[in-house]
């Protein structure tokens, strides 16, 4: 009798399905990152990102208690400042639009949701890099982490709970913590953006942030060829301290998250990236996908490949789904 192995038995109604399904994902593994505009008094659509805003301060509160109540793990924060300089300075001051909203936050929504923010300078500076340039115009290393430790101090004084240091700087995670230990913040957490990819996916988080780049950040994010370099700079992170480790964009790069997390004994964050979502939702809107398998096809296969946590920009729209 052929076929004698038939794997279809498994398959055959809801009920086995369900009881044998390998992976999950569950509201509570998912992270929102939300932007905030600096004097925006209406939310303003981000025109490359169908359904995702710059928030004022206040529609801002209000979604993140939405995102919340919705059962979100957690929300990581972005700010877009109104005016830029080449050191990136709204970053540092505590009345910056980031840090005035970490306070926010923090105030609207206590101890028990996980408030993360963003630790780079893109945001922050004129020229639109990660960090501070040199005479040459190539981002200076050890002068951008002397301002990410004062970035990380004013983040931790808004109250961050978790620091996420996206700049790939060499050291960022050591400098940060060191600094947030010295000042008494040994509560707060770093997770790391410890392997990022110099991607296209990124590009309508620039319309995002309303960031402009002269060049490109080949110089200090990671060729998308690489997979041992991605394991050295989450090694490194690692033993500078961080308390997760992510892996970003997360779709194109599954091995990476998969290899990543056989290595690393704490948590493994993928970030479905801008790119990802808008590839996605432009598909949808045009007929030629089903936007919401396709959503939880690409959070599942993210979780199989051995992320523990997912930052998503359907996070509260899929928390829905996956109550039900
Ligand atoms: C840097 C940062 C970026 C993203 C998150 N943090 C932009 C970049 O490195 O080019 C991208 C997020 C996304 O594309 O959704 N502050």
């Amino acid at each position: 009798m052929f076929p004698n192995h038939r794997p279809r038995r498994l398959r055959r109604t809801p009920a086995v399905r369900r009881l044998v399904s390998e992976t999950e994902v569950r509201p509570r593994q998912l992270l929102l990152p939300m932007f905030v505009k600096e004097g925006a008094t209406e939310p303003l659509p981000i025109a490359s990102m169908p359904g995702v805003v710059q928030h004022t301060r206040d529609t801002l509160r209000k979604a993140a208690v939405e995102a919340v109540a919705a059962g979100v793990g957690g929300i990581m924060l972005f700010g877009v400042p109104q005016v830029r300089d080449a050191t990136g300075s709204g970053g540092i001051d505590p009345d910056g639009v980031l840090n005035t909203s970490l306070r926010d936050l923090r105030a609207e929504l206590g101890d028990d949701t996980v408030l993360m923010s963003d630790l780079c300078l893109d945001e922050f500076t004129d020229h639109g890099h990660c960090g501070v340039l040199d005479d040459h115009g190539v981002v200076d290393n050890d002068a951008t982490l002397a301002i990410y430790a004062d970035m990380a101090l004013a983040q931790a004084d808004a109250g961050a709970q978790y620091l996420g240091p996206s700049g790939m700087m060499d050291g960022q995670v050591g400098v940060i913590r060191e600094a947030l230990d010295a000042a008494g913040h040994i509560d707060t957490g770093i997770l790391a953006y410890s392997v990022k990819y110099a991607s296209a996916f990124f590009g309508p988080f620039r319309d995002a942030v309303e960031s402009q780049l002269d060049g490109d950040r080949t110089g200090y994010q990671q060729d998308p060829a690489n997979v041992r370099e991605a394991l050295r700079e989450a090694h490194l992170d690692l033993n500078e301290g961080a308390d997760m480790v992510m892996v970003k964009p997360a779709l194109a790069y599954l091995d990476v998250i998969r290899a990543v997390r056989e290595v690393s004994d704490v948590p493994v964050a993928a970030y479905q990236v801008s790119g990802e979502y808008a590839m996605v939702e432009a598909a949808a809107a045009n007929g030629w996908i089903d936007r919401k398998r396709a959503v939880l096809e690409s959070l599942t296969s993210i979780r199989r490949a051995g992320a523990d946590v997912i930052l998503s920009y359907w996070a509260v729209e899929a928390a829905g789904w996956l109550r039900d």
